[in-house]
Formats: C-alpha cells, structure tokens, sequence
C-alpha cells in the first residue's frame, strides 16, 4: 500500500511508521522539518516538505497514493492555554485534516479504481469529562473546549466520505511510551520519590500501549469495516490511584503522594483539568473487529514499558 503519513516525526507516527515498512508499505512523509524526518528515517521513505496548516504543493503528492494516515496535531501539553495557544490546538487538527480532505477530494480511488481511506486522529477529549460512566463509540460528544475541537476535528475527516474515502477516526486515548508524552512526565516525580495518584485518584485514565495503538491504527488502514469513529484505548481503563499504585511498582517507588488538584491549576493552568476528570473509554468497536490486544492490563504494559 503507498500510504501519505502526516506527523510521521510525533510520538505516535515514530512507532507506526517502522510497521508500516516492516510489512513493505511505501510510505510519503509530510512534515514541516524535513531534515529532521531524512535524519530519522534515512532513504526509507520518501519526504515531502509543508505545512499542512496552509494548502500547497505539498497535497498533490496525496493523489498517488492509496491511503492518508493524518496524526498531526500541536501538544495540548505545550504551553499554558490561552487563547491564541487554543487556536493553534484547534488550527493545527482541524486546518490540516481540512487540506488533506481538499487533496483526497481530486483523487479519491486509487490508481486500481478502490476506495482510498484516510485514518484520521482524533482524542478521547471528544466525550469531555463523565466520572466513571462507561464511555463506548456511541456515547455522545462532551461540551468543553477539547470536546469541541474533537467534534469539528472528526467533522473535518468525515467530510471525505462525500467523495467516496473511507474514513475512520481514532479517538486516541492515553499513550503510554517511554519516549514521551504522559508516561514520561508522570515518571517524573515517581523518579523523585514523590509520585502518587492525581487529585481523589478516584477518576479513570483511559491508556493504551503504544503497540496496541499502532495495531490499531493498521486495523483502522486494513479493514474495510473499519469506518467512524474506533476507541483507541485498551480494554481496561483504571484509576489515577491504581495506575499510581502499578506504576511505582514497576519503578521500584513509592506511590502514595497525591498530587492535589490545586496544585496542578497551578502549575498548568487550564489543561490541568484533562488530568484531574475522569474518562473511562471502553474500545468496543476494536473489539467488535477482532482487535487482539497484546497489553490489555496496566500492570503488562507498564512492565513492558518499564523492564530493563
Ligand atoms: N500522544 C497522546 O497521548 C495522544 C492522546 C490523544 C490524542 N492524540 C492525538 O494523536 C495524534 C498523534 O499524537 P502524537 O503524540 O504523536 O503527536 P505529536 O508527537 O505531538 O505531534 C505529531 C505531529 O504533528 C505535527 N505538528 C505538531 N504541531 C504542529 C503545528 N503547530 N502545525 C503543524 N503540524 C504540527 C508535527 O509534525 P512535523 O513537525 O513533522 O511537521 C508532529 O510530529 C495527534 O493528533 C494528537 O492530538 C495523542
């Protein structure tokens, strides 16, 4: 399959992009940093420069190939969330979906006359913050800024399947990986012997192991029953308590020091609260296609992630 991967230099693209190759896809990489992505993966893949926030050249490149993969996206960690730092988290998803849509719309059957299908990210952000109500593809969409970014984001993507594309959007939930994102910040101060759960420790944290989220990815690319929205979360959510508790386990370290609520207002303004609400995702449409997880437990993904 000849497959154009956006973000393919982020935290997620990195680990899907060498299964991509293992299984001899042939893979056209737009970033905005081109070196850095010819630094990372070599002859590999072909590189096309751009900034998909703005239309360009870079979007003929779409019409060759068989499907889009778009994971692109600024870190909703990044900075403090103000309002021009919101239309950047906003911009970032939704401009570029809307520009790969526009590319896909000129071309959208491969050269074979098939359905192209574009695997379009979006967040668990999209069902906002519900305790500990069990949350499936079907449940309805939250009413908070991410949950909104969320609804327009998979607008964006769904807007495609006038032309013909299959799309499927992955709500992606909490990546663990130990190269980055949550895991590493919340190693932190578990390395300084201060970690502990987050807030009551009461609220769900809906994670999944990179593995498992690049395995969905490739469901979502190969199936074609694949269409929607799919949970990308692992079957077992658990609290912020028992994840502190496995978590210092696998370290070696104590995990009894809350981290209070206050204290993270603090120390990350309003994005504090994606930390301290509770999302509880169930992936009921990966395991309607058969999805095999191989880390459905915290207590297996953290050893994986963790062991020397
Ligand atoms: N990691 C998670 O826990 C998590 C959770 C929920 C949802 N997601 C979503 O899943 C997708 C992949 O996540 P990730 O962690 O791999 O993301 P990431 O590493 O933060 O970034 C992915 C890519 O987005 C591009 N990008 C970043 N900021 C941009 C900007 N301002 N303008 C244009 N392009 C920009 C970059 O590509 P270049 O620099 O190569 O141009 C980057 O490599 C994202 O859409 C993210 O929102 C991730």
């Amino acid at each position: 399959m000849r497959i154009f991967l956006m973000g393919g230099t982020g935290l997620v693209g990195s680990r899907l992009m060498p299964r991509l190759l293992e299984r001899n896809d042939e893979v056209i990489l737009q970033t905005r940093r081109p070196d850095a992505a010819r630094q990372k993966w070599g002859e590999a893949c072909r590189v096309v420069e751009g900034d998909p926030m703005q239309p360009g050249a870079w979007m003929d490149a779409v019409a060759d190939c068989d499907a889009v993969v778009n994971l692109v996206g600024e870190g909703v960690f990044n900075r403090r969330w103000r309002a021009g730092f919101k239309q950047l988290l906003r911009d970032s998803r939704i401009r570029s979906t809307e520009h790969v849509v526009q590319a896909l719309a000129k071309a959208p059957r491969t050269a074979a006359g098939a359905t192209k299908v574009l695997v379009n990210a979006s967040a668990i952000g999209y069902y906002g913050a519900h305790g500990d109500e069990e949350l499936t593809e079907a449940s309805g969409p939250g009413d908070d800024f991410l949950a909104q970014l969320c609804v327009d984001w998979e607008g964006a993507a769904c807007a495609a399947e006038s032309d013909g594309v299959r799309v499927a959007v992955v709500r992606v939930g909490v990546v663990l990986d130990r190269e980055g994102g949550a895991l590493k910040q919340m190693m932190t101060p578990f390395k300084l012997l201060v970690g502990g759960p987050v807030g009551s420790g009461r609220q769900y944290v809906s994670w999944i192991h990179h593995a498992d989220l690049v395995g969905l990815l490739l469901l979502a690319l190969d199936d074609g029953r694949a269409a929607g929205p799919l949970n990308g979360t692992a079957p077992n959510p658990v609290t912020s308590k028992q994840l502190a508790r496995a978590l210092g386990r696998a370290m070696g370290r104590p995990s009894f020091m809350p981290a209070p609520k206050f204290m993270l207002r603090l120390v990350l303004g309003q994005v504090a609260g994606l930390v301290t609400a509770g999302q509880r995702v169930l992936p009921r449409q990966a395991q309607e296609l058969g999805y095999s997880y191989r880390f459905p437990e915290i207590e297996g993904a953290l050893k994986d992630l963790l062991g020397s």
